[in-house]
């Protein structure tokens, strides 16, 4: 139902209807006044044929075999023929010899005469003897034959028909690609995605419209930068008075306090920290959202170790106090395509996830997938953790600001994956989470498909 709805607004299904009906109409016009000029002409010639045996018989002097059957030459057809005979004088019976039985009355000239069940076409001729002549011609094989040139006038016409159609489907086609086209770019363009449509090649009555959508574009991009820079300097701006506060509470640390304020202040420095977290990610997730699509070209050839060291380095304190097995499993020679800056915020934020949400004494590990197990042109990374996981309803959810499944099982600001998101966008890295123990549904593995650097021409 939906579809006929929409079929019936499509301005390429309705322009296909109008001129295939019009081709149709025109069509039946021609075929049809195709088919009655050449009915009739094939009557008229039968009659000038009728007409001139007469005249010449005329002018020959009137000579005729008594019977009078001119026309049944060998090889003739019986029924096509003409036949000739002499037309009794008026007051005489039928003339001997003559094979039909043709009433004196008839006038000169042509007339349709019923005998023997059928009609006949007669043409009455008078002789230069006064006597008179009638030719004779059965008028079913008159009009089977005028009928047979009628339908062969009608062939051009069919043949025609289906071909205009067939064209004029793959007219249609062509004419609407570009908008099929347009269509399919904004289908597959990420939400991010705001530069402009390309308007080149497109006809002079889509061009409008378009430029009409990239207008908005443009505003919608200049409104969401605004948005971001407001939320990034917000952040920045929470820096400053925010280490005031840290440094207030650690010197009020210093000071003599009863126990119930030291217990009120650890409470006070730990929400400080959240807050301080939640500027940190904040400001991150705002620096890279704001990278328009020139930081593809900041990409360059690093080793995977490299970019994964100070990650680690930086992790481990952590994964220490949590008496986590933070390791790499193999090693991380593969050379990718990236950013190494941004790739490190990015596993930063994938491993930290891992130490944070897997119990103490757990395990986080990272690996290069076989290249068997690895799409072609990329390297596959692994991050694996024996932690609770992530339920396959959620795996998706997790990703957007501020989703977090379980608030109490560690502080975060619910960004993390957020950002992650944004730099694998930006970096051409696919993310996928599954489970790190499939049959038991926990821990978390998170395969990343970075681009493989291109191999080097010597
Ligand atoms: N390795 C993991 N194991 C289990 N749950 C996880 C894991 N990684 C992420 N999650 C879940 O996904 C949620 C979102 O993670 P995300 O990193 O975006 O935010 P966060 O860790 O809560 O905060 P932060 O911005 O500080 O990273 C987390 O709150 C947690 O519930
Ligand atoms: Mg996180």
């Amino acid at each position: 139902m939906k579809r006929l709805r929409t079929l019936q607004r499509s301005l390429q299904a309705r322009l296909s209807l109008a001129l295939t009906l019009a081709i149709l109409l025109v069509a039946l016009g021609a075929g049809g006044f195709g088919f009655v000029s050449a009915y009739r002409d094939s009557i008229r010639m039968q009659d000038d044929l009728l007409l001139q045996v007469g005249v010449l018989i005329a002018s020959l002097g009137g000579r005729l075999p008594d019977d009078g059957a001119v026309g049944s030459y060998p090889g003739a057809d019986h029924e096509s023929r003409i036949s000739v005979q002499w037309l009794p004088e008026p007051g005489q019976s039928r003339p001997p010899g003559a094979a039909l039985p043709l009433p004196a009355g008839l006038h000169d000239g042509f007339q349709t005469v019923f005998m023997f069940h059928e009609d006949f076409r007669v043409y009455v001729q008078p002789m230069p003897s006064g006597r008179r002549i009638a030719l004779v011609q059965e008028t079913d094989v008159r009009d089977h034959i005028a009928s047979r040139s009628a339908w062969r006038a009608l062939v051009p016409v069919l043949i025609l028909v289906p071909v205009l159609l067939l064209a004029l489907q793959r007219i249609m086609r062509t004419l609407f690609a570009p908008l099929t086209r347009l269509r399919r770019e904004i289908d597959q363009r990420r939400d991010d995605q705001l530069d402009p449509l390309a308007t080149a090649d497109l006809p002079p009555e889509i061009s409008p419209f378009v430029d009409a959508i990239n207008g908005l574009l443009a505003r919608v991009q200049g409104a969401m930068t605004a948005q971001r820079r407001f939320v990034a300097d917000a952040a920045h701006e929470l820096r400053t008075p925010l280490a005031a506060l840290s440094l207030q509470a650690e010197r009020l640390q210093q000071s003599e306090l009863s126990d119930t304020a030291r217990e009120r202040l650890q409470r006070l420095e730990q929400g400080l920290e959240r807050a301080r977290t939640l500027v940190t990610q904040l400001l991150a997730l705002a620096r890279v959202q704001a990278q328009d699509q020139s930081a593809t070209s900041q990409r360059s050839r690093h080793v995977l170790r490299e970019v994964v060291r100070p990650v680690l380095e930086d992790l481990l304190p952590l994964a220490q106090q949590k008496d986590i097995d933070l390791g790499v499993d193999g090693p991380l020679e593969a050379v990718v395509q990236t950013n190494a800056l941004d790739l490190g915020l990015l596993l930063g934020n994938l491993i930290d996830n891992a130490i944070r949400y897997t119990a103490v004494a757990g395990c986080v590990s990272l690996r290069l997938a076989a290249p068997d197990e690895t799409p072609p042109g990329c390297v596959r990374m692994e991050i694996i953790d024996n932690g609770p996981g992530i339920p396959a309803s959620e795996r998706e959810r997790v990703f957007q600001p501020f989703h977090r499944l379980d608030p109490a099982a560690a502080p975060g600001a619910g960004l993390g994956l957020a950002i992650v998101q944004s730099v694998a966008a930006r970096l051409g890295i696919v993310v996928r989470l599954e489970a790190a123990d499939e049959k038991t549904q926990t821990g978390l593995r998170v395969l990343l498909d970075i681009p493989a650097a291109p191999p080097l021409v010597s």
